[in-house]
């Protein structure tokens, strides 16, 4: 027996029956990205192993264990994305994006962690970002958040929280860490491994343990907060107002530090209990040293990313049952001529009825299993077409979700009815 080959752990396909969720929500997503005048941009999947080290950093999870790395045939290292950040800022330095203009981008697609699959982490995932390049006030800050924001009412989704957080200036955090290092030293024997390990290397993730042994020792580190300079304290005040003057309810959590290291500033996450441990739908913040760390003039930048299946298991959980992709109606054809006939048929209705989603059987069999069809592919009309109705003119046209009889319409007229239907 030849053994059937599996998909990747930790990859997964979207099945046609999953993936008209995955239209209806890129669909309102990208019309919110539209409305705030974000540009679409598309980036390779693969990149340079430098270009991920040097944005991300060294002493993060994601690079020290979780990228997908590997030499190519001309012995360059490659790195299949683990986030969509670090490419938009080398293709805007190489594109000349940065030049005295504000930028504001989007982009979609797959990334790659090899990190230990559970509901809601998975090695190959989608996220939909943006970012917004060139704008250092809390403006930007604020437009980024109202724009996630926007994204959970045209999803019609409840129940995401909203915590904010600065990490000021590299400077400033530089001061903190040494504060920081200096009280977890002394609190040694509290520490579990992974964060004695951290303590050299990035002591700001011991903050985000979620060891609960550590939450004593956690509370009673010293804060960021009381380490700000005056313009970071303004900015992040600016935005909270800005917030409050939204009427958008967030939480301050101190803790929220981030696992990329390419943060300044504000930092901001959505989260929701509902999917047990991975509850982060969407995370992101201000990175104004990134642009210059990889060769470009210094550049303010702001911007997220929300994984995609994360929400989507939000909305299957509600119930959404979307109309994407699912047709309208599917064309039952029984006999012989009404079968050589049903395809040129089902064009006309095509040409006339662009919008119409039809189904035409293929293949013959009984007028019971093409019926079983007909209700299997989510249609909502049957249009049957037989010996009899060919000789008249005529399809008959039964309603196969709501309740209603069968009635017939004249070849000509189908299209207009067709209208009243699809529009409904
Ligand atoms: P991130 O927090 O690493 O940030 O990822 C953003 C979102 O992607 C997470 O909140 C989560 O919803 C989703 N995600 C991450 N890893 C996985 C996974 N293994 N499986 C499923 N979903 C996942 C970034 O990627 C930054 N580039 C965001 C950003 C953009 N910051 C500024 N601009």
């Amino acid at each position: 027996m030849v053994k059937n080959i599996q998909a990747i752990r930790g990859m997964h396909d979207i099945l046609p029956d999953q993936s008209g969720l995955w239209r209806f929500l890129e669909g309102r997503v990208i019309g919110v990205l539209d409305q705030y005048g974000y540009g679409e941009i598309r980036t390779p999947i693969l990149e340079m192993t430098e270009l991920f080290r040097r944005s991300i950093g060294e002493v993060t999870d994601i690079v020290e264990k979780e990228m997908y790395t590997f030499e190519d045939r001309n012995g360059d290292s490659l790195t299949l994305r683990p986030e969509g950040t670090a490419g938009c800022v080398r293709a805007g330095i190489e594109n000349g994006l940065f030049h005295n203009q504000v930028q504001r981008v989007w982009y979609r697609g797959p990334m790659f962690r090899h990190e230990r699959p559970q509901k809601g982490r998975y090695r190959q995932f989608y996220q939909i970002g943006a970012e917004a390049f060139g704008l250092d006030g809390p403006d930007i800050d604020l437009e980024i958040i109202l724009l996630t924001h926007r994204f959970w009412r045209e999803l019609g989704l409840g129940g995401l929280e909203l915590e904010v957080n600065t990490l000021g200036t590299v400077g400033e955090r530089a001061d903190y860490r040494e504060q920081l290092v200096a009280y977890l030293s002394v609190h040694r024997g509290q520490l579990d491994e992974e964060s004695l390990r951290r303590l050299e290397s990035n002591p700001l993730r011991i903050l985000d343990s979620k060891n609960p042994r550590m939450r004593e020792v956690i509370d009673g580190a010293p804060s960021l907060m009381e380490h700000l300079g005056g313009e970071s304290r303004t900015h992040f005040d600016l935005l909270c107002a800005g917030l409050d003057a939204a009427g958008v309810s967030y939480r301050v959590n101190p803790r929220l530090v981030r696992g990329l290291d390419y943060y300044a500033r504000t930092v901001f996450e959505w989260v929701t209990g509902r999917l047990g441990a991975q509850g982060t739908v969407c995370a992101g913040g201000r990175y104004d040293g990134l642009v210059e760390q990889l060769g470009g003039r210094s550049t303010p930048a702001v911007g997220f990313a929300m994984g995609i299946e994360r929400l989507i298991s939000l909305l299957a959980e509600d119930g959404r049952v979307p109309e994407e992709g699912v047709p309208h109606a599917y064309l039952v054809l029984m006999g012989d001529e009404p079968q050589r006939r049903g395809q040129l048929l089902a064009e006309r209705f095509r040409d006339g009825l662009p919008e119409l989603r039809l189904v035409t059987h293929c293949g013959g069999g009984s007028f019971k299993s093409q019926f079983k069809k007909a209700d299997r592919s989510g249609a909502r009309f049957a249009l049957v077409l037989g010996e009899d109705e060919l000789a008249r003119g005529v399809v008959g046209v039964k309603p196969l979700r709501a309740g209603g009889e069968q009635r017939e319409i004249r070849f000509e007229a189908v299209v207009d009815y067709l209208r009243t239907l699809v529009g409904q």
